[in-house]
């Protein structure tokens, strides 16, 4: 994986601001978002091939016209793929559509009414106690630890510990998972190498006929877990949902399941640990933990950008977009946005309006994982609060990001415990 050095935020007190805003995530990215939106609020990054839209309002506004634009392109390969990689895709058989995040209109709708009839609240709400016993299980094996690094030692198993039971599938698969998301970061959310590409391609292939041997063991063997509820609402018709339609749903949750997540809940140890006085007041009073939970989504927010396509000539904040134009909607920057968030840079769990962030989209697509995401990080902080409510950040650490202009993704988060 492509990493960039990414000092710990003391550090980051007298940000340099030079030039054009780079999307990627870097140490610097929030001052520099602000001044585009002072004086450039949609500007094209070269490096990413997108027109990248800064202010909330804009932002609000493209999520919400399906006329104008398109999500076809939310989950492309950042970097062209090379014959050579999509020969072996070819090969083995991958056959992923686009479905779900990445379609748009009647067939969108058609698969995104499926998906929610196993992805709600009620579903969600049923797996409370077996997260809890996850969570305090993780906690456990940090008793007696003087320090640990959050993300190696809770965060980076643990979401996908919980989607795994969601989908009935075995514990000991998660390494490989996570390894196989790893690559399709790599693949569809950062510029990738020919090697990367053509290592990546074999993954994906092993990753998609994964896909393929779980919902055919399903379709043998029904249980009560999500594929084999997505296989019951089908009932076997092609106009409810196809079996291609139905595995590229499922190989789209065993990603996007878990590496959001991953990352928030990281993000939000790094911020309420950062803004100490923030840490305290959710020991103090659990019941801010909800509130902790919204703050973190947008002061540090797991996906700083997300992309749509220009169904025609646009022209938004002054510049001209053409017809096919990528546009990147800086979600990092929206959730700052002074016009919709007072002292937008201050981290506060007190903050009234803090659930209005963008992390997670909004309008016809937005995330149907939320209510998951979000039972998930209140239970680790309730838990994590009780059990080491001293925690603080290791003095000096280094902590790495993915190369990436779509996620704030961190590689480690060094703690002393006690
Ligand atoms: C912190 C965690 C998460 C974040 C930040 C996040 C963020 C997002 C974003 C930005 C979108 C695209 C919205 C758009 O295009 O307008 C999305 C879509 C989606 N997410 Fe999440 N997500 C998270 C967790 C989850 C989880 C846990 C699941 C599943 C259990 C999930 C399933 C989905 C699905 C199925 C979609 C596609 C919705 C559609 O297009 O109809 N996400 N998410």
């Amino acid at each position: 994986m492509n990493e960039i050095e990414q000092p710990t935020p003391s550090a980051s007190a007298c940000p340099a601001r030079s030039g054009r805003v780079s999307p990627f995530y870097h140490e610097t990215i929030f001052d520099e978002l602000a001044d585009a939106r002072a004086g450039e609020p949609v500007f094209y990054s070269p490096e990413t091939d997108c027109w990248v839209v800064t202010r909330y309002d804009d932002v609000m506004a493209i999520l919400h016209d399906h006329a104008r634009f398109s999500s076809e392109n939310t989950s492309d390969s950042a970097t062209p793929v090379h014959q050579d990689a999509l020969d072996i895709m070819k090969r083995g058989g991958f056959s992923a559509e686009k479905v779900q995040s990445n379609c748009d209109g009647e067939r969108h709708t058609r698969v995104r009414n499926v998906s929610a009839q196993m992805l709600n609240v009620r579903t969600f709400a049923l797996l409370e106690p077996k997260i809890r016993d996850l969570v305090t299980g993780a906690l456990d094996r940090l008793e007696g630890r003087g320090e640990a690094d959050l993300l190696a030692d809770l965060t980076y198993e643990l979401p996908a510990q919980v989607l795994f039971l969601f989908l009935g599938i075995p514990k000991e698969d998660t390494e490989k998972v996570k390894a196989w998301s790893g690559t399709r970061t790599i693949l569809n959310f950062s510029p990738s190498t020919y090697d990367q590409q053509v290592a990546g391609a074999q993954d994906m292939v092993d990753y998609w006929r994964y896909c393929v041997d779980l919902v055919a063991e399903r379709m043998a063997n029904p249980g009560d877990d999500v594929v084999s509820g997505l296989l019951r609402v089908r009932k076997g018709d092609d106009s409810v949902i196809t079996l291609n339609e139905l595995t590229t749903v499922v190989y789209g949750l065993v990603f996007a399941g878990h590496e959001t997540t991953t990352s928030q809940l990281t993000n939000t140890f790094r911020a309420l640990l950062t803004w100490r006085e923030n840490w305290e007041a959710i020991c103090a009073d659990p019941s801010l933990i909800p509130f902790a939970v919204e703050e973190a989504f947008r002061y540090f927010g797991a996906v700083i950008g997300w992309r749509r396509r220009a169904l025609e000539d646009v022209v938004l904040g002054g510049v001209t977009v053409p017809k096919g134009g990528q546009i990147l909607l800086s979600f990092a920057s929206a959730n700052r946005d002074e016009a919709h968030f007072d002292a937008p840079e201050r981290f506060d769990v007190r903050r009234k309006n803090a659930r209005k962030h963008l992390t997670m989209g909004n309008g016809k697509h937005v995330c149907l994982g939320a209510p998951l995401a979000r039972l998930e990080m209140k239970i680790v902080l309730e838990e994590f609060t009780r059990r080491f409510p001293n925690v603080r950040l290791k003095p000096g650490a280094e902590i790495k990001h993915a190369y990436t202009y779509v996620f704030n993704a961190p590689k480690s988060l060094p703690v002393i415990l006690r």
